[in-house]
């Protein structure tokens, strides 16, 4: 199979970043379709841990890494990774769409001012995410060709009026954004970014004619999809595997399997509905034990146990052929583990996720027995063989990867996605 989607079926921080990095070195390309900087993909290398926000995470397997036109850049933080990523000794091999928008600094202050004069918190990422893709959408915003060319001044000064009207008169803060300094710091990055600046539809459309293996990497998860996820809590792309056409600029037969990663329980980070959270001391264990505390915002996540009616939901929407599961150790040393397998939602049992209903859903639970250690001579302990069985059979999906811990080699494959 040439072409593989990793999605993400919760709120992130499914682990995605691993999964990638597993699957990639399989693989010739990588490539991220939509987000930007709010995305936080961590990988651990002998002991060291490595956060990506922008660059693909099969950057470190040496693989042609591809930015897409549907995520949004920040040119700040793509640099200092690639001068991160330098300092380790690794040379990103990377090409960015010059369709892709830039984030500039108005998007940062307004994402933070209007999040504050919100009377319903999203608890965004304040990144500048839902203001560049605004301007994306309004068809004011800014792409990365020019940002690599010459009329950028131009451009950039119109968005800059406009934006400090609103800060000064609509938002009523007092912050202001100065045009020259934007200028100035922008033509600096220009001319260090500029060489990665290129065609990133044809350079997958090549690779997959030549029978290269492509891997699209998705960031944030189904649930946080600006279309079918929780809106309004949501991010402002399409997280979902949708955004792979769009995002990167291939169309649906040129995609052969998508493959779902799906934490063995739930997290959320940011407000929003969230059926099985736990606000005991089962859920503190779970952050705990699992390290759930936000990659880009330190924030502490939000923990419940496994919710199913979620992962089918993400396997409809996803189109979702597989499933990998991912921290699977987190639950060891626990005597039971619950997992909800449908909901009751005013008289009725239903095993679908009906995001505008979904604060009204109540979890019906499926106990198992926990495991006190996640493996015995044979592999995977019975127990914990039992909870990935049920997830097989209540999704219908089988799981492709177990990963059990945060290093490269704490990984199962059951079933290659290339094969
Ligand atoms: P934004 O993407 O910064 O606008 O944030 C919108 C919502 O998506 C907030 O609830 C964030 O916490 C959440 N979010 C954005 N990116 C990520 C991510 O990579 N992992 C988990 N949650 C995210
Ligand atoms: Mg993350």
């Amino acid at each position: 199979m040439p072409s593989v989607i990793i999605v993400g079926t919760q709120w992130g921080d499914e682990g995605k970043g691993k999964v990638v990095d597993h699957c990639a070195q399989d693989a010739s390309y990588v490539v991220r379709y939509q987000g930007g900087a709010n995305a936080g993909h961590t990988i651990v290398v002998n002991g060291k841990s490595l956060r990506l926000q922008l660059i693909p995470s099969g950057v470190l397997t040496g693989k042609r890494v591809l930015i897409g036109a549907g995520v949004v850049i920040d040119p700040k933080i793509l640099i200092d990774e690639i001068d991160r990523l330098e300092s380790l000794g690794v040379r990103a091999n990377l090409l960015i769409s010059g369709k892709a928008h830039i984030t500039l600094p108005y998007h940062h202050l307004l994402d933070s001012s209007l999040e504050q004069s919100r009377s319903r918190k999203i608890g965004t990422t304040k990144r500048g995410i839902g203001p560049t893709y605004t301007d994306k959408t309004s068809r004011h915003g800014l792409q990365m060709t020019e940002l690599a060319a010459g009329n950028f001044e131009e451009k950039v000064k119109r968005n800059i009026d406009v934006a400090n009207k609103m800060l000064r008169h609509i938002i009523e803060v007092d912050d202001q954004v100065n045009l020259d300094e934007v200028v100035q710091t922008y033509t600096k990055y220009a001319s260090r970014l500029k060489e990665y600046v290129g065609d990133v539809s044809t350079a997958i459309s090549s690779a997959l004619e030549n029978g290269e293996r492509v891997l699209f990497e998705g960031a944030q998860g189904t649930m946080l999809d600006i279309d079918h996820g929780t809106y309004p809590f949501v991010t402002s792309s399409s997280a979902s595997a949708g955004g792979a056409c769009t995002g990167a600029g291939i169309g649906p037969t040129m995609i052969d399997s998508v493959m779902g990663v799906c934490k063995a329980y739930t997290t959320r980070v940011g407000e929003g509905p969230f059926p099985t959270e736990l606000h005991d001391e089962t859920g503190d264990r779970l952050r705990d034990a699992g390290g759930e505390y936000g990659a880009v915002t330190g924030r502490p996540r939000r923990c419940g146990w496994l919710d199913l009616n979620i992962i089918r939901y993400a396997k409809r929407i996803n189109g979702l052929t597989s499933l990998a599961i991912t921290k699977l150790d987190v639950l060891t040393g626990f005597d039971k583990v619950r997992v909800g397998v449908s909901y009751r939602l005013g008289n009725q049992i239903i095993r679908d996720t009906p995001v505008h209903d979904l604060e009204n859903c109540v979890p019906i639970y499926v106990d198992l027995d926990g495991w006190s250690d996640l493996f015995d001579s044979d592999g995977l302990c019975t127990n914990a063989e039992a909870y990935v069985g049920m997830i097989e059979r209540e999704t219908g999906l089988p799981v492709s990867y177990i990963s059990y811990g945060p290093e490269r080699d704490e990984m199962i494959c059951r079933r290659s996605v290339w094969s």
